[in-house]
């Protein structure tokens, strides 16, 4: 690569602002001034230093990355006990990227993959409410009550979870069908709290973290965000008028 390229990669300023620097004998390559242009750099190999104190590294590009996570596959990088992991699933061999938040091994749904730490941060952290929503399937048929319980908040032993959206989507055979909407994401909350109620869950699926929805992802599918997706992500609100209608049970279902 270019050294003025490498440099301005590095945040060090325009390339005609490092070419610049260049000619004004500010830039050393491996101890050497350089005041030639064209002088080619290894950005792996190479150190180059600005002004004698400044030794540049290039900024790391930011990757980030949506799955639909299929049931059987554990959220983590890499398992001492050889099960599947979420990498695997997409057969990562690029620069270190790592789940934001996590699914159960059961849970299936949109999981997002990143290198960005600010961003992990932001999606996760229960001061920025991030909407979380999930299409669960649980056994047997809640009482009215009973879910209201689950609506304001529930004491479910290690903490006592925020109020929940909770929808009623249908019936599917003897088991009901839920949409809900959390803004936390303690570890296995959602099964927590239909347990708590007396219907474990059956199926359980995440549709959508903020902005970002699913869409036609199936399970084992990824691909990479678009600019505007991540920004969302970032700066945007919560709101998909579209998750509703793509669940299967074909309708908004009544409140129950
Ligand atoms: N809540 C759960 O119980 N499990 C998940 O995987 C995600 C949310």
């Amino acid at each position: 690569m270019r050294l003025q390229k490498f440099m301005a990669e590095c945040g060090v300023g325009s390339r005609r602002k490092c070419e610049e620097m260049i000619r004004l004998g500010r830039v050393y390559l491996n101890g050497k001034k350089v005041t030639e242009m064209g002088t080619l750099v290894d950005p792996e190999r190479d150190e180059v230093i600005l002004d004698g104190k400044h030794i540049l590294k290039m900024k790391e590009k930011k990757i980030y990355i949506m799955l639909n996570k299929p049931r059987g596959i554990i959220t983590t990088v890499h398992d001492p006990q050889n099960r599947k992991t979420v990498l695997d699933c997409i057969g990562w061999k690029g620069n270190r990227i790592y789940p934001v938040g996590r699914l159960d091994y059961d849970t299936e749904g949109l999981l997002i993959l990143t290198n960005d730490g600010e961003f992990a941060y932001k999606m996760t952290h229960p001061k920025h409410q991030v909407e979380k929503e999930y299409y669960c399937v649980v056994r047997g048929y809640p009482t009215k009550d009973a879910v209201n319980r689950l609506r304001q908040g529930v004491d479910i032993g290690e903490f006592v979870t925020s109020p929940a959206e909770i929808i009623y989507l249908g019936k599917q055979g003897e088991n009901a069908v839920f949409q809900v909407i959390i803004r936390e994401g303690k570890n296995r909350q959602v099964r927590k709290m239909f347990e708590f109620i007396g219907h474990p869950i059956l199926f359980l699926r995440r549709n959508r973290i903020g902005n970002l929805s699913l869409g036609r992802l199936r399970p084992g599918q990824w691909r990479f965000l678009k600019d505007n997706e991540v920004n969302q992500l970032i700066y945007g609100g919560n709101n998909n008028n579209d998750s509703l209608q793509k669940d299967e049970t074909g309708g908004f279902g009544s409140h129950i």
